[in-house]
């Protein structure tokens, strides 16, 4: 199993749900934790800082302008508007485009360089909206879709290049976080029915797959994780 005590680890989504609890197990492990959010008053005081709006390329680059060493990236902000392709607003679409797949996408690249030349990991969070469209999914399930292929296509890559970074995909169904509010806008109603249907994830359960990732051996390379609830139909 590979120690995190000392190692540094940044992770994008920091500030809430499911980015807060990996921060807050990263912590216990004695890791330092790197969070970047557009609200560093939200992150656990542990945490150091970067304050950047991932809607913004120049933002993201900025991130890793006077970053050290880095061990681990875990690509965990994103964006989730109920906006259907027939009548969504494309002002949507554009958010979640940047955010969950140009951000995370560069993260990735501007990483590479901070890892130690022993090797690094990248966890990204999808959802299991990125391997089957939900009939409401509208354009947060092809952000999701994109995030699985922008993994595979990179793993591929840095193995290509013989660069010791694995790749990781972490993809939930329903976790119930802030971001069920952004998606269930306008139809509250259908968010407590969901909600009184299953036990939903919580936030440590995503935080635990990330660390049995992060945890494994350096010569394993966990590929995807699908997780939903056992009471979530698909
Ligand atoms: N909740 C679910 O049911 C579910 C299911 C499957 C997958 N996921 C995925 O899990 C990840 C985390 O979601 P969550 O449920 O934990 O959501 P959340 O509680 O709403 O947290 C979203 C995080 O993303 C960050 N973020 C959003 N836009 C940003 C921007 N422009 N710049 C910087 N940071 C930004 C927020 O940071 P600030 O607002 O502080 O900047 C916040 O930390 C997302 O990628 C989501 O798609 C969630």
């Amino acid at each position: 199993m590979t120690n995190l005590r000392d190692s540094t680890v940044l992770v994008t989504g920091a500030s809430s749900g499911i980015g807060k609890a990996i921060c807050s197990r990263l912590l216990d492990e004695g890791a330092n934790v790197l969070g970047v959010t557009r609200r560093p008053s939200s992150l656990d005081p542990e945490v150091s800082p970067i304050e950047a709006d991932l809607a913004k390329r120049e933002d993201v680059s900025g991130i890793f302008r006077d970053l050290g060493k880095i061990d681990a990236l875990v690509n965990c902000a994103g964006v989730a508007y109920l906006s259907r392709i027939i009548d969504g607003n494309p002002a949507d679409w554009e958010e979640m485009w940047r955010v969950n797949v140009m951000a995370l996408s560069l993260c990735c690249q501007l990483s590479l360089r901070h890892f130690p030349s022993t090797g690094g990991r990248i966890v990204n969070i999808s959802s299991m909206s990125g391997h089957r469209v939900p009939p409401t999914g509208g354009f947060y399930a092809p952000t999701k879709f994109a995030v699985k292929a922008v993994s595979d296509a990179l793993r591929l890559e840095l193995k290509a290049a013989g660069l010791p970074v694995q790749i990781s995909c972490v993809s939930p169904g329903f976790v119930d976080t802030p971001l069920l509010e952004q998606y269930f806008l306008g139809r509250e109603e259908s968010l407590a029915k969901t909600r009184e249907a299953m036990k939903m994830l919580e936030p440590g359960d995503i935080a635990r797959a990330v660390m049995t990732i992060l945890q494994s051996p350096p010569h394993v390379e966990i590929g995807d994780i699908l997780m939903r609830s056992g009471e979530q139909r698909m």
